[in-house]
């Protein structure tokens, strides 16, 4: 993880820098640090444990000024949060370094060093590339051949920023896994993790392709690729500017952005559907020739993600009658499978860069096993969008919270017009198709209904303060929903919670069940009510205390022990989108409740750029 953010110029670099790693946040966030070039040719550094705040503090009292500068906000990996650990670290106040991403051989590289004399300040497994970067400049090689040797050195993931005092008008990047983008000015030049670090200040950028390595001054920039050849990248111009990321009236970003979900849904419906049926929105060459053949769908993904999958997984078979597996990228990725025929290998990911979903695509590339590859994701330009040979974008806005909410309903909108895209293309079952098209087009209203709970909730919520356990239930499609619950619960109240296929209660988790623990479960009126009832009942004979979200025709009755919170009636399908709802809710209010950092949690991250 970690966000990286640098810039050269023909201004001070500082406030441009610490504004970058604000919007970077969502990264990590246990320390800062920056480092520039001062008129002086000395590189002059800050860093704080903690949020950008507390470094923006610390460089109230002592400033750094100069207009070459790099930046970082850490997600520990090799090292406790704590300030000699923080990014940029430095070899001998010659050169400066900022790294996103890890590097898997550095602890050998560490004793070459020592035994070359140079000693460590960090436990961080960064800190051997600036000293092989400096070691090579001491026999002699200029800046740019230096940073290209000591990355011939390195096995594992980087994206890097690095200025040097001994040439004070050169700025270098390069990116091997790890995203990073260039944000080109008029005579200044930016580098960040992504491009929100870079809109305050440009709109024009260059996605860096893996192996890119880049020498930047004022007046020139020079990109070269792996094999060392120059290259001309393309410049995107971006109107990513135009939508805030700020929190307007809302506490939170979490809050804003579950609050965003009918607009998001409705963005990400927009010029999709047709009267009856869906337009042609899967980018990338013979799509629906690609969708005619499809016999098996394999879903990839991380954490809310592949709740959605799941969710998916039930529609597709039920509706497409084609199987479809669900597995977490990490575990995919390491895993031998049987070869099976004109699979479509789908990622699901909000950011377009989690690692381990980008090393499972780049298996299967490699392996040739799959039909195509088609990934959903919620930002343009991004390492899975770019990989892969098919995209079906969520239009979700960005989305800042660490939390995943809205990403989320609109991944599941865009699994069900997957769903209808597949029917068309095989020319099967035109009925379903305009049920599902006909189902999306209400589903921004009963998601705004869904929210008009939100009092109702906060106020449920009020019983979780104190509990240290949850056990979530639900079945068929809600069972992932109820997977989705848990994780919020667990994500930002820090409150451990478990999800449960509710029929699988008596099957270890009923002896759990006493009078302090809570069960929450998503009930709407389908097929599988009454086996749920009867599960739910099981709880209430042995003193559990019930939160139901449940439509009338459910009719669940509400007593001491049992909370209800009636919601919208909704057609079957769109249940496990606006079930959704009320169960982030719950997770906000008691986290607020609780006092934790919503937005932030501790440990936690968005972009999960490490494996
Ligand atoms: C992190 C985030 C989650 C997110 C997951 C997968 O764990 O905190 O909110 O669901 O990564 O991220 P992706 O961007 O691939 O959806």
């Amino acid at each position: 993880m970690c966000g990286i953010v640098g810039a050269i110029a023909q201004r001070p670099v500082t406030e441009i820098l610490l504004e970058g790693l604000r919007r970077l946040e969502y990264r990590g966030y246990d320390s800062a640090g920056v480092a520039v070039l001062t008129g002086q040719q000395e590189i002059n550094r800050s860093r704080a444990v903690g949020k950008v705040a507390a470094l923006t503090e610390k460089l109230q009292d002592s400033p750094v000024v100069g207009n070459i500068g790099i930046a970082h906000t850490r997600w520990a990996t090799h090292g406790i949060p704590a300030e000699h650990n923080a990014h940029p670290h430095m070899s001998n106040g010659r050169v400066a370094i900022v790294h996103n991403g890890i590097i898997e051989n550095y602890a050998e590289l560490r004793e070459e060093l020592k035994a070359k004399g140079y000693q460590f300040t960090s436990d961080t497994d960064t800190e051997v590339i600036v000293h092989l970067i400096e070691m090579h400049m001491t026999f002699g090689l200029s800046l740019p051949d230096a940073v290209r040797k000591a990355i011939e050195n390195l096995r594992g993931a980087y994206a890097l920023g690095v200025i040097s005092a001994d040439d004070p008008d050169t700025l270098i990047a390069a990116r091997q896994g790890s995203p990073l983008v260039l944000g080109l000015g008029l005579g200044e030049t930016f580098i960040g993790s992504d491009i929100q670090a870079m809109l305050p200040v440009t709109s024009r950028f260059i996605y860096l392709e893996n192996g890119d390595f880049c020498v930047i001054k004022r007046d020139s920039l020079h990109i070269f690729d792996l094999s060392g050849k120059e290259v001309t990248r393309e410049i995107k111009e971006s109107n990513a500017g135009m939508c805030t990321a700020d929190m307007g009236e809302y506490r939170h970003f979490m809050h804003k952005e579950i609050f965003e979900q009918p607009v998001a849904v409705q963005s990400t419906l927009e010029g999709r559907l047709g009267v009856d049926n869906l337009k042609h929105c899967v980018t990338g060459d013979n799509a629906m020739d690609i969708l005619a053949v499809v016999e098996e769908i394999q879903i990839i993904a991380c954490g809310t993600s592949y709740h959605a999958g799941l969710i998916a997984s039930y529609w597709l078979e039920e509706m497409t009658n084609i199987p479809c597996s669900v597995e977490v990228a990490s575990e995919f990725r390491y895993r031998r499978r049987p070869p099976r025929d004109n699979v479509l290998f789908v990622t699901l990911s909000q950011s377009g860069e989690t690692a381990d979903t980008l090393a499972a695509l780049e298996k299967v590339k490699q392996d040739g096993s799959m039909l195509a590859t088609l990934t959903i994701c919620n930002v343009a330009e991004s390492s899975l969008t770019r990989e892969s040979d098919l995209s079906l974008m969520t239009l979700a806005g960005p989305e800042i919270g660490v939390a995943s909410t809205k990403a989320f309903t609109t991944q599941l909108v865009v699994l069900l017009m997957l769903v209808g895209l597949l029917l068309q293309a095989k020319g099967e079952s035109p009925e379903t198709v305009k049920a599902i098209v006909e189902n999306l087009k209400k589903l921004p209203i009963l998601l705004e209904q869904a929210l008009e709970k939100d009092k109702a909730i906060e106020h449920m919520a009020e019983d979780f303060i104190e509990k240290h356990n949850a056990l979530f239930l639900g079945r068929g499609d809600q069972y992932p929903v109820a997977m989705e619950g848990a994780l919020k619960l667990k994500e930002i109240s820090y409150i451990h919670a478990e999800a449960y296929p509710a029929g699988e209660l008596k099957h270890g988790p009923l002896a759990l069940v006493d009078n302090e623990m809570p069960i929450i479960a998503v009930a709407p009126n389908t097929g599988l009510i009454e086996k749920l009832k009867s599960n739910l009942e099981e709880v209430r004979s042995r003193g559990g205390k019930l939160y139901l979200f449940a439509d009338k025709a459910a009719a669940m009755q509400a007593d001491d022990d049992c909370y209800v919170i009636e919601m919208p009636e909704v057609p079957e399908i769109l249940a496990p989108i606006v079930y959704t709802i009320p169960l982030q809710l719950l997770s906000y209010y008691t986290a607020v409740f609780k006092g934790t950092d919503v937005d932030k949690p501790r440990n936690l991250a968005k972009s999960v750029t490490v494996e």
